[in-house]
């Protein structure tokens, strides 16, 4: 039985990757070379430290000592600056299509809510789309120490909700393939918004939410199980 889903919030909640490549290639122009929206793709669920290294690496600055600790903290500020401006304009018409109605079912039919993000700024976005409400639990990348694909911000979602809901109780939707294997590194169930291709171990993968109903993916889950 499922008695929990928990939400990635970015690309499942809310495309924010265009954001984070306009600040991203705004910092690579700086430094002066091109990042490409194919490069942006590998930074998808990833951390924002890793995020720069991977940008450097891009960049062809991935030699250790290329920069300084003390520098690279100032490029992820600088970034992350950028980044804050560009979310702060965002508003509920964001939310990706069907996801609200999608939140509402599962919660209608008893099954407790929570966002497992990876992102430092999931505060700020909840408040710009006034979803807060619908989640009964939100872990945020401060409140974890291990990034994904590491399950400890799903398993902290789990105890959060209380109640000894086992992982095994619970269904993570991601578009993440690092958040899909945390998912199932955690032994939970993973349904995954995207393309098949890319999210292989997910037991299910939906392009979206729109005209997707809990009971339908509740019902898929039972069969592949
Ligand atoms: C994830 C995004 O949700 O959060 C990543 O998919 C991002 O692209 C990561 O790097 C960390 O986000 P933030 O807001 O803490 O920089
Ligand atoms: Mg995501």
């Amino acid at each position: 039985m499922i008695r929990a889903a928990i939400f990635d919030l970015d690309g499942v909640i809310v495309d924010t990757a265009k954001y984070h490549y306009r600040a991203w290639r705004r910092l690579a122009r700086e430094l002066g070379f091109e990042f490409t929206e194919q490069d942006n793709e590998r930074l998808k669920g990833v951390s924002r430290g890793r995020s720069l290294e991977i940008l450097l690496e891009v960049g062809g600055f991935g030699k250790e000592g290329a920069f300084s600790d003390v520098q690279r903290q100032q490029m992820a500020d600088r970034k992350n600056g950028w980044y804050v401006e560009y979310v702060s304009g965002m508003t509920p018409a964001e939310i990706l299509p069907g996801a609200v109605e999608f939140l509402r079912e599962v919660r209608e039919d008893g099954v407790r809510t929570a966002l497992g993000s990876a992102s430092k700024n999931t505060g700020i976005i909840l408040d710009r789309l006034k979803i807060g409400g619908l989640f009964d639990a939100v872990v945020d990348g401060t409140m974890v120490s291990r990034t994904k694909p590491d399950p400890e911000v799903f398993l902290t979602c789990a105890s959060m909700l209380g109640g000894g809901i086992l992982p095994t109780e619970c269904v993570v939707f991601e578009d993440a393939e690092a958040g899909v294997r945390a998912a199932r590194a955690g032994g939970m169930h993973c349904v995954g918004i995207g393309s098949s291709e890319t999210l292989r171990e997910a037991e299910l993968v939906v392009s979206g939410f729109a005209g997707v109903s809990w009971k339908g993916v509740k019902n898929q889950l039972n069969t592949v199980r």
